[in-house]
């Protein structure tokens, strides 16, 4: 369903959930002061509770609200990449609901660039609480009918348009160490590259991990329902598709630039760049859903740093076992 900028203000002041587009994927929004509302979050995602949620707000000057201290190197990440598809991690004030941080000490927040998000948040005066808008284990939305066709039509969904990123955002953890220094450590990683947030804090992240990666990054989240074969050359892929076609298996090819059609398989050329590939790989693999593929041969890109968020969602998708599929 369909509403508008207006609509959804009611909604969510009433304590309402609303699916909403921000230039990283569509997210499932609520009032992040509302614990029955937050709790409708988790119930219409089917997630479990111990997965935490992420705080959007309108600008730095809300971080004060949620977070205990500000710290300088944060505060210097969000100066470079707010609005925009960056996670901060930081300490949470004592009167979070426990419901968004999953009773962690810490809680994410970022202001998100897209125009309808920040409408959203600097209009309803509200933070917003948003989850990307899939059920739990299946693939985030870049588009509105993605969120209608996986969370289905009661939804109310503000529509604008696909999302331009296309991946979910980079989650930075910064936090103070017991010789009271401020680090940082890359908690997921997105289309802001490592070396990008490194040039900003002017440090390197720490290298042995504090905790591996953010609570909720399960292979699952990030896959299709078909199985997804990463293939290290075109001919490599090529075979496959052959050998697998001979088989009457429903194949998909997602090729790294143009590709002649193959017969009997389904094709999606994503861009040689790695902006426009993350803009188009989810919409890639939800069609490919939609056709009830089974097998997704994917063309690997190249294995270079600006491709890093990608071959990390790829990887994910690769290495998970397809849905229903003992
Ligand atoms: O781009 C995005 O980040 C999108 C859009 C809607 O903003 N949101 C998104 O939310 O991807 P979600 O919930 O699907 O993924 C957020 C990740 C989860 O893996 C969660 O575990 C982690 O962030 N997270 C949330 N709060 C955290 C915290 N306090 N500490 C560590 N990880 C946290
Ligand atoms: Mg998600």
């Amino acid at each position: 369903m369909h509403i508008t900028i207006e609509e959804a203000i009611q909604r969510l002041q009433h304590g309402e959930l609303v699916a909403i587009p921000t230039e990283t994927v569509y997210g499932l929004a609520a009032d992040a002061r509302n614990a029955a509302a937050l709790q409708q979050v988790f119930e219409a995602k089917q997630r479990p509770v111990t997965n935490p949620l992420i705080v959007h707000v309108a600008s730095q000057s809300i971080v004060q609200h949620w977070v205990a201290d500000f710290l300088p190197l944060a505060q210097s990440l969000a100066e470079a990449f707010w609005p925009g598809p960056l996670t901060l991690v930081l300490k949470a004030k004592k009167d979070v609901l426990p419901i968004v941080t999953a009773n962690q000490p810490t809680i994410a927040l970022r202001v998100p660039a897209h125009p309808v998000a920040l409408d959203l948040l600097t209009q309803s005066g509200l933070s917003l609480a948003a989850p990307s808008a899939n059920r739990y284990t299946q693939l985030s939305p870049t588009k509105s009918e993605h969120v209608v066709a996986g969370l289905g039509v009661h939804i109310p969904v503000i529509d604008g348009g696909p999302c331009q990123v296309g991946l979910e955002s980079t989650i930075v953890e910064v936090y103070q160490d017991a010789d009271g220094e401020a680090q940082w450590q890359l908690l997921r990683e997105g289309m802001i590259g490592r070396d990008a947030i490194e040039t900003v804090a002017q440090q390197a992240p720490v290298s042995k991990q504090k905790i591996t990666s953010a609570p909720g990054q399960h292979h699952l989240h990030y896959a299709p329902q078909a199985a997804l074969t990463l293939c290290h050359s075109r001919a490599e892929m090529l075979s496959l598709a052959a050998d697998l076609a001979a088989e009457s298996k429903k194949v998909a090819i997602m090729s790294v630039g143009e590709i002649q059609p193959v017969k009997g398989c389904y094709m999606q050329a994503l861009p040689t760049e790695p902006m426009g590939y993350a803009q188009q790989l989810y919409g890639a693999l939800h069609l490919f859903d939609h056709a009830n593929v089974e097998v997704i041969l994917a063309e690997a890109p190249p294995k270079v740093m600006v491709w890093s968020a990608i071959h990390d969602r790829l990887g994910r998708a690769a290495h998970s076992t397809p849905l229903g599929n003992p």
